[in-house]
């Protein structure tokens, strides 16, 4: 079989929807190999013959179950790209699916949004030219919380008199549930018109059932932090993403820019998150590179050096493999070269990257003068010049110091 084809299997207990595939994705032939099965026997076994590199599979099906045959291939196969493709609209379903699945797909589905999602997670895969880091994104289902985010949660799940909102107000203030969650909102399975980009909406939509089961069931709070690194330590990401999240949105007026730059100021640097719980061991040698250095090599550059790419590379690319929506994924990506981003008006990947550089700047200077403020040497000098920024950036920074202190009493 030619090798550079991509090996594509179907599942589905229904002959007529297996043949309908065959025929609307007859134009993919030269692309790729397709495979069908008519049961998760059936899908096993051509799995252990085949090198499968996606699977999308149906949910109901009778002996082994979609969430069942998953399950198998994630253990088994865990680089191998899971996709649900079913109209079997059923809560406890899609609750099991949810941990073993990188998106859904409701039936009956386009055929080109099929083939775009197919597509667009191989390529992602392809992007990452690595095969460790490939296995290691791959296989994350979960990113770890801080157990505070879990004793807060569970203090209002048990008291009646609190509502959706209240646990919002608390997901809010989490990147890896506000991840998740954004992933399963904005799955196809859900059939949004508009993707949800915060987590109130989220929230809204999902239901405080889904919710209490995907916070508290996921194993997200479990989380032992195997290095111990100055770089990467949860607790510290968690803060330093707060801060830049309420700076960023501090930037609007506007409720919804708001929200938008709220989320993505919270996940940008979630790509450190990944590490921490995938690669402990590339963690370790970053933090020797940088130690070694005494602080000559940054960490961008060290993570370069080490992975080839940096967090920022590779939080966009597990955000983009659960379908977040992109806007969050392009500040992720772009949060340290923004001047990729060359749009006329200042983009929310500007916005992200000052609030990003000055919270750091902050952090990083022990004593700073406001009246005596005028600039900082962390904001990319080709958008503070493109966007006429020189004049704004002390107020900006006056404004983020006032908002660090506020959060410093909050969390
Ligand atoms: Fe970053
Ligand atoms: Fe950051």
């Amino acid at each position: 079989m030619d090798n550079l084809k991509i090996n594509v299997l179907f599942v589905d207990d229904e002959p007529n929807i297996l043949n309908g595939l065959k025929t609307r994705l007859y134009k993919m032939r030269d692309k790729w190999n397709m495979f069908f099965a008519t049961s998760g026997n059936e899908a096993l076994k051509l799995i252990s013959e085949n090198k499968i590199d996606v699977i999308v599979s149906d949910m109901k099906m009778p002996q082994m179950d979609g969430a069942t045959l998953l399950n198998k291939v994630q253990e088994m196969y865990p680089d191998t790209i899971r996709i649900v493709l079913s109209g079997y609209a059923d809560y406890e379903a899609v609750l099991r699916a949810i941990k073993v699945t990188h998106q859904y797909l409701s039936k009956p589905v386009d055929t080109n949004l099929l083939i775009e999602v197919v597509e667009k997670n191989l390529n992602l895969k392809k992007l990452l030219n690595n095969e460790k880091l490939q296995k290691a994104i791959i296989k994350i289902q979960n990113l770890p919380s801080i157990p505070e985010t879990y004793s807060k949660l569970l203090s209002v799940l048990a008291d009646e008199s609190k509502t959706l909102k209240d646990v919002a107000e608390i997901i809010k203030y989490d990147a890896a549930l506000t991840a998740k969650l954004l992933q399963i909102v904005n799955s196809a399975y859900y059939n949004l018109e508009t993707p949800i980009t915060n987590i109130e909406d989220a929230v809204v939509y999902l239901g405080l059932g889904l919710i209490c089961n995907v916070s508290l069931s996921m194993e997200v709070f479990n989380f032992k932090e195997k290095v111990i690194s100055d770089f990467y330590n949860l607790t510290k990401i968690q803060k330093h993403s707060i801060n830049v999240a309420c700076v960023a949105s501090n930037f609007f007026d506007d409720n919804k820019k708001k929200e938008d730059a709220f989320v993505s100021g919270l996940l940008h640097d979630i790509g450190k998150t990944v590490m921490l719980k995938e690669l402990p061991d590339v963690i370790e040698k970053i933090d020797g590179i940088i130690k070694k250095s005494e602080g000559t090599i940054t960490l961008l550059k060290a993570e370069e050096g080490v992975l080839g790419l940096t967090h920022a590379e590779l939080g966009a690319y597990l955000l983009d493999l659960w379908g977040v929506p992109y806007e969050i994924i392009n500040t992720a990506m772009n949060h340290h070269i923004p001047e990729r981003i060359n749009t006329e008006k200042l983009d929310l990947v500007h916005i992200i990257h000052i609030s990003d550089a000055i919270v750091n700047f902050l952090y990083e200077s022990k004593e700073i003068d406001l009246e005596k403020l005028d600039f900082c040497d962390k904001i990319s000098k080709t958008i503070i010049e493109k966007y006429n920024l020189k004049e704004k950036i002390p107020d900006c920074i006056k404004m983020a110091q006032q908002q660090i202190e506020l959060n410093k009493k909050s969390f």
